[in-house]
């Protein structure tokens, strides 16, 4: 089977013996904290680290498991009854499950080549208020475009005038391959972006560690319904992390990701080229997915069932998109689990299902 289903990174760039010397280095010297019921926001120094390290105070930085966890309490502080959320159109998948389920009205603006139409997202401004925006502004799951400084700019004013929180969620950022970094949304208005980040996919996944910063009043809200739903995060994982960090070997691995992925990128980019000229896709500068609009006649409908028979797995394209028909041509392509020697020699099988 040739897996293109989700973004799950390759298990061979796990650190797994600083990461086991860092975990056992922090329960040596102090496991009767990381051991004991720790109380939301987290593990103090990591908390100090991370907001050393985006420039925030420490009280403005919460821990939680998983970023997808804190993407979903936020939708449970920070949207009022009867609440809206807006999101990208075609959006993370999960993030379209948790603010459908989170009872809100939820509004998909479509994106283009630089991020989010404005003038769309004007429409939908003036129709309707959200109390929340979620966006992932840095090569974006599905699609792998990244948002213009320009459109972030617009954005962050917009929140400030209309009164609503950006969640920026970031967990490509640091995995640009090529070209240079855009400001984060945050820069631009402060008090209305809280930026979410997470090292499932610069560290691994399994760790289930994510953490957002942003407005003090969101991280207290936040807090509060850690406190209130299981006390604190788990925290033995926080204690590995930060000794981890603290080996200031975080920035080499990360230096080792961009060097390992980059190439598949490329090879990703050129097979598709090559197999269906008729594609429609960004060409990302980072991240893990580029996300392929599939020419005309096409349907997940119908390939699903193809690419499964012939050996590929792939997602349901049609999970991205709030209105399901909208994904019916969408294909999501992850790259960094295979080399570029396996996706020359493997996906183009999967183009042959394809109508050019
Ligand atoms: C945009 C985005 N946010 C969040 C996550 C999940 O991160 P975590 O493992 O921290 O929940 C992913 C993982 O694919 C993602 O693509």
């Amino acid at each position: 089977m040739v897996n293109l289903t989700r973004g799950n990174p390759p298990t061979d760039v796990f650190p797994t013996e600083e990461l086991i010397a860092a975990g056992t280095a922090n329960l040596r010297e102090d496991g009767k904290r990381v051991l004991q019921y720790l109380h939301a926001p987290g593990y103090p120094p990591l908390l100090e680290l991370l907001a050393q390290k985006h420039g925030v105070e420490t009280d403005q930085v919460i821990l939680g498991n998983s970023s997808l966890e804190l993407l979903m309490f936020t939708t449970m502080t920070e949207v009022k009854p009867g609440g809206t959320i807006f999101l990208e159109s075609p959006s993370y998948d999960r993030a379209n499950t948790l603010a459908k389920r989170s009872g809100a009205n939820v509004v998909s603006v479509p994106v283009e080549t630089d991020g989010v139409d404005l003038n769309k997202f004007e429409e939908a401004l003036k129709k309707n208020r959200p109390d929340l925006f979620y966006i992932i502004a840095d090569f974006q799951n599905p699609m792998g475009i990244t948002t213009s400084a320009a459109k972030r700019e617009q954005l962050a004013k917009w929140a400030r005038e209309y009164d609503f929180l950006i969640i920026e969620d970031s967990p490509y950022r640091e995995l640009r391959y090529s070209g240079t970094p855009v400001p984060q949304i945050n820069s631009f208005a402060p008090e209305h972006v809280l930026t979410t980040s997470s090292f499932s996919k610069t560290l691994a996944p399994g760790l289930r560690m994510g953490y957002a910063y942003g407005p003090k009043e969101v991280i207290k809200r936040l807090t509060r319904y850690e406190v209130d739903t299981y006390i604190g995060t788990v925290t033995p994982t926080q204690g590995m992390v930060y000794e981890y960090l603290k080996t200031g070997r975080f920035e080499q691995n990360l230096e080792k990701l961009r060097n390992y992925y980059r190439p598949r990128l490329e090879a990703m980019m050129e097979v598709v080229e090559q197999n269906v000229p008729t594609a429609v896709f960004p060409r990302p500068e980072g991240g893990y997915f580029i996300g392929v609009t599939l020419p005309e006649g096409n349907s997940m409908e119908e390939l699903l069932p193809k690419a499964a028979a012939a050996g590929y797995k792939l997602t349901d394209g049609r999970g991205y998109y709030l209105d399901p028909a909208d994904g019916e041509r969408f294909l999501r392509l992850p790259f960094p689990a295979m080399t570029p020697e396996e996706i020359r020699r493997d996906v183009p099988g999967l183009f042959e299902l394809i109508k050019k």
